[in-house]
């Protein structure tokens, strides 16, 4: 497929670094369109663990371009720490593999102050965000005083519009929040020399991927998030603050929607979610804190214990519908090991009223329980199988009736961490 689309289908961390360093063997470019550093995208690759959270995830391949598009929120001093971070470690990074949207809005220090103050204030009804600025960000390029990447490349034109957006967010830091105020020139400073590292990455990436589309390079998208945390579509206002999956990519990259020629979604055989907000096959007892363990769910942006539950059929149809995916990988599958029985949520009830599909209303959602029906479980370790045929029987019963239940095609599974740890069931 020249370009494909490759998402999250349930509430984020479905492993989709790992699937996309994988994917991205095959095609030429990788590119985020949505998002900022709320984003850890975990890959590992001959022991070694990478987060990412701003670089796209076919980094680690030294002949993909990577592309931080226009759609994302850039957090300039952390792109260039992470960076750094990854020169640190032997991997190239330079303007030939990592291209950066001139018109991405960026991330200031005031962004994450109020991102922080905000959540203080909204106290039990607080999103239980990542706290990296992202939805202030968002918010202020809606509310069109925000700053672009080409912004820090003109001193003058820099001072002016940040200058402009501090007098106000030190009036609301100092006034409605009643902290110290940002000093500008120190900011100002910080982002013009930042701003000239990242130069030489800076261009029209919408234009760029139009013209490598044109040319027949292989394109693949890199959602952040997942359908779930989807501001116009998911657990609304528990979500975040950009459209997480396929819907995405034309705004967030400049890119024809009619040009998104196929798209994939990423579940885990269980489910994770971090932060607050509906999670109606949540397990809170026992069995959670064994999938935790078990599965190491802990964030790879902010440390925080995972939420974990089983696997929810409604929400994954819902997530692969929305999206236009008939195809999934499934990831995790080896932390199921030793479970003696595996609920998944297969429809949800509402008092009398059984739900076949997700409601699109929070507040029928809060009233929903989930409707499980339980599979027998495995107790073999499964990292090292690279077939199908390798998994003991129940797994694989697992495997083909959840794929049954969700009515799309599971075409790859992930068994483990590393690169190599996946059976592939079909071509992709
Ligand atoms: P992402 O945000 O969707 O990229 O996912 P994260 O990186 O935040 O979280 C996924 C976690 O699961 C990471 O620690 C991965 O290394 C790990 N992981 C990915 N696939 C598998 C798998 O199949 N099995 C196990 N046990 N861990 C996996
Ligand atoms: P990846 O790409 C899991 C969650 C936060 C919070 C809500 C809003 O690694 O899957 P935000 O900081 O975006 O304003 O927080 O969204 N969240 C994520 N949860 N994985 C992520 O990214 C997330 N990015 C944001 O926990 O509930
Ligand atoms: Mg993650």
């Amino acid at each position: 497929m020249p370009s494909l689309s490759v998402f999250g289908a349930q509430w984020g961390d479905e492993g989709k670094g790992k699937i996309i360093d994988l994917l991205a063997r095959d095609v030429d470019l990788v590119v985020r369109y949505q998002g900022g550093a709320n984003a850890g995208h975990t890959v590992v690759v001959g022991g070694e663990k990478y987060v990412l959270h701003l670089v796209p995830s076919g980094v680690l391949h030294p002949d993909k371009i990577n592309v931080i598009a226009n759609g994302v929120a850039v957090d300039p001093a952390g792109l260039l720490a992470e960076i750094d971070g990854l020169r640190a470690r032997g991997v190239e990074v330079s303007e030939r593999n990592l291209r950066l949207s001139s018109n991405a809005h960026l991330i200031f220090e005031h962004h994450r102050r109020i991102d922080h103050l905000s959540e203080k204030w909204l106290g039990a009804g607080r999103i239980g965000t990542t706290g990296r600025g992202i939805g202030p960000a968002y918010a202020d390029k809606a509310a069109r005083v925000g700053l672009r990447v080409a912004d820090l490349l003109d001193a003058e034109r820099c001072r002016a519009r940040l200058g402009a957006a501090m007098v106000e967010k030190n009036a609301v830091l100092e006034r409605v929040y009643e902290v110290a105020p940002l000093g500008l020139e120190a900011e100002l400073e910080r982002a013009l020399a930042i701003g000239e590292r990242l130069r030489p990455c800076v261009g029209d990436t919408g234009a760029e991927l139009r013209a490598a589309y044109r040319d027949g390079r292989r394109i693949l998208f890199e959602g952040a998030q997942g359908a779930m945390l989807d501001i116009d579509h998911g657990t609304y206002p528990y979500v975040t603050s950009s459209n997480t999956g396929t819907a995405g990519i034309p705004a967030g990259a400049g890119f024809p929607p009619s040009w998104i020629d196929d798209a994939i979604g990423i579940a885990k055989a269980y489910c994770t979610r971090v932060g607050e907000g509906p999670f109606p096959s949540e397990e809170r007892g026992a069995r959670g804190q064994a999938i935790r363990d078990a599965g190491d769910e802990y964030g790879a942006t902010t440390g925080r214990p995972r939420r974990c539950g089983w696997f929810d059929a409604v929400a994954v149809r819902y997530a692969l519908a929305l999206n236009g995916a008939r195809r999934w990988v499934m990831t995790n599958l080896d932390v199921l090991s030793g479970f003696e029985e595996i609920p998944v949520a297969t429809a949800y009830r509402v008092g009398e009223r059984a739900l076949a599909e997700y409601p699109a209303e929070l507040t029928t959602l809060d009233g929903c329980r989930p409707v499980f029906e339980s599979r027998p479980g495995w107790s073999e370790a499964i990292g090292a199988a690279r077939r199908f045929e390798e998994l003991p029987a129940n797994a694989r019963a697992y495997v083909e009736w959840v794929e049954e239940r969700v009515g799309a095609e599971i075409v790859m599974l992930s068994v483990g961490p590393e690169r190599e740890q996946v059976i592939l069931r079909s071509e992709l």
